[in-house]
């Protein structure tokens, strides 16, 4: 029989991605505190897969916690429309249930993206007229579906390259600017009450991306494109938020009169993890969340997804992870502790 010693050498022998052993001490529900710091919500990405993990989504359900879902995945164009004119909506329908059954809000995610975009549209031979018509389908068949049931939409995600510089997809090949206001006006007539986002990373610094999606809104507003908010991601490595750029940018949009949102914020750290790392995301984590505290206009905060456990930053930045507020355990991490106080104190 195996003695408890030797079982727990075994345990040891798991390659820990944290060398780290600090945990959250606040009390205080996360949605709850947002609320409190008059924002519509606190919120988190989440996916379909997770959805059977039932002590993560005893914690997902928890609306003190969480006010607000984004599906990850299952609305963008690859999941609702794989082939041309064929819509299938169960894994966007299966999140809205959830979030209808708690009393969630729900951000859209999204309508017009390079990326996991179906091969017929990447690849399709298209002119201006048969793409705006693709554009016009796809946008309007999804937010008529989910009409009455979605806050606010990204309507176009990450349309710029971090030069300023206008991503050179099929949408943008095809059409020049103009499938941005094609896919904004559609949406507003098929949903006249959500509001529409263009949602993109790497804004949170002074520089020329941020300078291009203001001179975008200008163009926007003055040609009366329906425009309501602007998405700062808010992917984030260790150390790098800086409060004071994220505030400026964020209130050169609210000075326009758009709202802006924290849609996918994440922090990521290089591993392996150490308490001063855990300790440098609680403060990272309450310097973005007091930000949008103080700006009047931002509505909220999205983490992009709750826990280590289904972030998508191991995949992706090899050697990096544990960026959310919650570790792979379903654990709170002081980045929680973060984020209440970020809701909760005034400070400067
Ligand atoms: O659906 C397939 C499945 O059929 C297959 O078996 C599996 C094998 O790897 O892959 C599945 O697709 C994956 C998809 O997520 C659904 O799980 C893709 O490989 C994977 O690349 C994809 O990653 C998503 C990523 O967007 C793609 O760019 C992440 O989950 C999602 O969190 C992430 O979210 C984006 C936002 O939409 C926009 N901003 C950046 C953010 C992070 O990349």
């Amino acid at each position: 029989m195996l003695s408890l010693a030797f079982l727990l050498f075994l345990a040891l022998l798991q390659t820990p991605v944290t060398q780290a052993s600090s945990s959250a001490t606040s009390t205080v529900a996360l949605n709850m505190a947002a609320e409190a710091a008059a924002k519509l919500y606190f919120g988190t990405a989440t996916d379909n897969p997770e959805l059977t993990d039932t002590s993560y989504v005893t914690i997902l359900k928890n609306t003190a916690m969480f006010g607000q879902l984004t599906p990850a995945n299952s609305m963008k164009w690859d999941a609702i429309e794989p082939e041309q004119n064929v819509f299938s909506f169960t894994g966007g329908d299966q999140i809205v249930t959830l979030a209808e059954a708690t009393g969630k809000i729900m951000r859209g995610h999204n309508l017009v993206w390079y990326s996991q975009l179906p091969n017929w549209v990447t690849y399709g031979s298209w002119t201006p007229e048969t793409l705006t018509s693709v554009i016009e389908t796809h946008v309007r068949t999804e937010v008529s579906h989910y009409a009455g049931k979605i806050y606010a939409w990204d309507v176009i995600n990450e349309p710029f390259n971090d030069d300023g510089t206008m991503r050179a997809d099929v949408f943008y090949s095809t059409l020049n600017t103009s499938y941005i206001s094609i896919a904004l006006r559609t949406a507003r007539a098929a949903d006249p009450k959500a509001k529409l986002y263009i949602n993109d990373y790497n804004l949170e610094y002074t520089g020329p991306k941020i300078d291009a999606m203001v001179r975008l809104v200008e163009d926007l507003l003055a040609a009366g494109v329906p425009i309501h908010g602007i998405g700062f991601q808010g992917h984030f490595i260790l150390g790098e938020v800086s409060p004071s750029q994220l505030q400026t940018n964020m209130e050169r949009f609210t000075a326009l009169g758009l709202e802006v949102a924290v849609t996918e914020l994440d922090v990521r750290i290089e591993l392996p993890v150490t308490d001063a790392d855990l300790e440098q995301q609680k403060a990272d984590y309450m310097s973005v969340v007091q930000t949008c505290r103080v700006v009047s206009g931002c509505v909220g905060v999205t983490v992009w997804d709750y826990t280590d456990k289904y972030s998508w930053i191991s995949s992706t930045f090899p050697g990096y992870g544990a960026a959310c507020p919650w570790d792979a355990n379903l654990d709170r991490k002081p980045a929680y502790d973060g984020i209440a106080m970020g809701f909760t104190e005034y400070t400067t």
